[in-house]
């Protein structure tokens, strides 16, 4: 296999999980000699690492390969070659029909099968035509991606544990996009976290679509859980803070929720999407739970964690919503109270079962909802953040700010923190004085280290 020196651009929409692939990609295509640019013009190859999860992050692809493909040109000009490539859950779901809409592109893989991407790129070469992979190999994809990884950079890092989801909610595509639920063996998961431990990481968040469904196998062959998987990785050096995302309030188990409680690395942070607080839409949307089992989960998780922040996800406009049902959604938002908080209008997506009912929600009423939510949400947010003037919070200084001498980290709760401070303390948890608050983040005085 050629060798040389090349450059590869990745961009990435969508999830954190998509933020996690990319990396592995980059670790991937490490060995082909391939390094990392932030100019699109001067690659080799370019990646679009996709999200299929609502309409336009689909059409932004369509949009940006227009733009690349004008980059290929000049680039075949000046007797140079640059190959695009798609991944992610748009290529999972579309396949060949990238290739139909735009065929500049060279290759089209999913989100299950981007470690084969030496193998995908030779094949590119031999065939000298575009290259779709899009089945889910029976294969671990992290087996083939353990021993290429590169250094994590930076003081937080991601770390998928689960992937895949067999929930089937009828709005969505993740189940078809990223298949079935699979969980990451507990030992594969510490050596990661080891590795990322010894490069100076000090915050790991724990990915997957259902991560609070995780149960991989220890080395005896028992099934552990989220709570277990937490404990092992708290035991481990230098990883001082844990966070895990997305959680489903099924899964929401009672030694998880103890784990909040008992366990400092922890953070007091809970992203628990609901979609709706209308329990007709919710059954239509096939959630599995109610908003009251909701609520009595965010009560339970509240008695054992009284300062827990909640955020959460909505749709507005699920088809045959009423506005009874949306306002049964505004009365689950004032019963929790969220810390933050992300809401959409609903998106067919194509071979979900909600996109094929006659009872959709005309677009005008849907925006009318969406803007009443978010106001609702961002007074919320907005009252949270407030709260924190005059408090000291322990942050994790991750990098430099903006302003001269400033850093920027974390609250236990994921708000930003500005913080006049020293550059020699990034990487470690400072007690700092909140003095103000900002739309999207806080500001303080550094106290004292922890
Ligand atoms: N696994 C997570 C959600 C992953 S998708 C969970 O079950 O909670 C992230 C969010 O995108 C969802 O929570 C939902 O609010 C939103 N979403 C998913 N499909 C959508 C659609 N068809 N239209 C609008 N929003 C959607
Ligand atoms: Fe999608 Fe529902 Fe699975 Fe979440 S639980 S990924 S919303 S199908
Ligand atoms: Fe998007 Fe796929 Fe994530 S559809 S939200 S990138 S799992």
């Amino acid at each position: 296999m050629d060798n040389a020196p090349k450059k590869v651009f990745v961009k990435t929409y969508g999830c954190q999980m998509n933020v996690y692939d990319s990396e592995r990609m980059r670790d991937v295509l490490a060995p082909l000699g391939y390094a990392e640019t932030v100019t699109p013009e001067e690659a080799d190859l370019i990646i679009l690492n996709t999200c299929h999860i609502r309409e336009k992050a689909a059409e932004k692809v369509y949009s940006e390969l227009g733009k690349i493909r004008r980059m290929k040109r000049v680039r075949a000009e000046q007797g140079a070659e640059m190959l695009i490539a798609v991944a992610g859950c748009v290529a999972q779901a579309e396949g060949e029909e990238i290739v139909r809409r735009a065929p500049a592109v060279d290759l089209v893989f999913g989100p299950q099968t981007y470690h084969r991407l030496p193998q995908l790129l030779a094949r590119r070469r031999a065939a000298g035509r575009a290259v779709v992979e899009t089945e889910f190999p029976a294969e671990d994809k992290f087996e083939g991606l353990d021993a290429k990884a590169l250094p994590r950079k930076g003081v937080a890092a991601f770390l998928t544990v689960q992937e895949g989801c067999d929930k089937f909610c009828s709005f969505c595509v993740v189940p078809y996009t990223r298949g079935s639920e699979f969980s990451r063996p507990i030992e594969q998961v510490l050596t990661e976290a080891r590795r990322m431990a010894a490069q100076g990481v000090k915050e790991v968040t724990l990915l997957g679509q259902n991560v609070n469904a995780y149960h991989g196998l220890d080395a005896r062959g028992l099934s552990i859980g989220l709570a277990g998987l937490v404990g092992e990785l708290s035991r481990i050096e230098g990883i001082e803070r844990l966070r895990y995302t997305t959680s489903h309030p099924r899964d929401m188990t009672e030694d998880l929720i103890a784990a909040h409680a008992e366990n400092p690395r922890l953070m007091p942070y809970l992203h628990l999407p609901v979609q709706s607080g209308s329990d007709s839409i919710l059954k239509a949307m096939n959630r599995g739970h109610t908003a009251d089992s909701y609520l009595r989960v965010i009560e339970r998780v509240r008695s054992a964690k009284p300062d827990m922040a909640i955020s959460g996800d909505f749709i507005v406009g699920f088809p045959g919503e009423t506005d009874r049902d949306f306002e049964s959604t505004l009365s689950l938002v004032r019963d929790v109270g969220y810390a933050s908080a992300f809401s959409f209008k609903y998106s067919p997506r194509p071979g979900t079962p909600a996109a094929e009912s006659d009872r959709q929600v005309p677009d005008g009423e849907m925006s009318a909802r969406l803007h009443e939510l978010q106001t609702l949400i961002h007074a919320q947010q907005t009252a949270f953040n407030a709260a924190m003037v005059g408090r000291t919070v322990p942050v994790l200084l991750e990098k430099p700010g903006r302003d001269p001498g400033q850093l920027v980290g974390r609250s236990p709760y994921l708000q930003s923190v500005h913080v006049q401070a020293d550059p020699t303390l990034i990487g470690t948890i400072v007690d700092t004085h909140i003095t103000g608050v900002g739309t999207n983040s806080l500001s303080g005085h550094y106290a004292r280290a922890v």
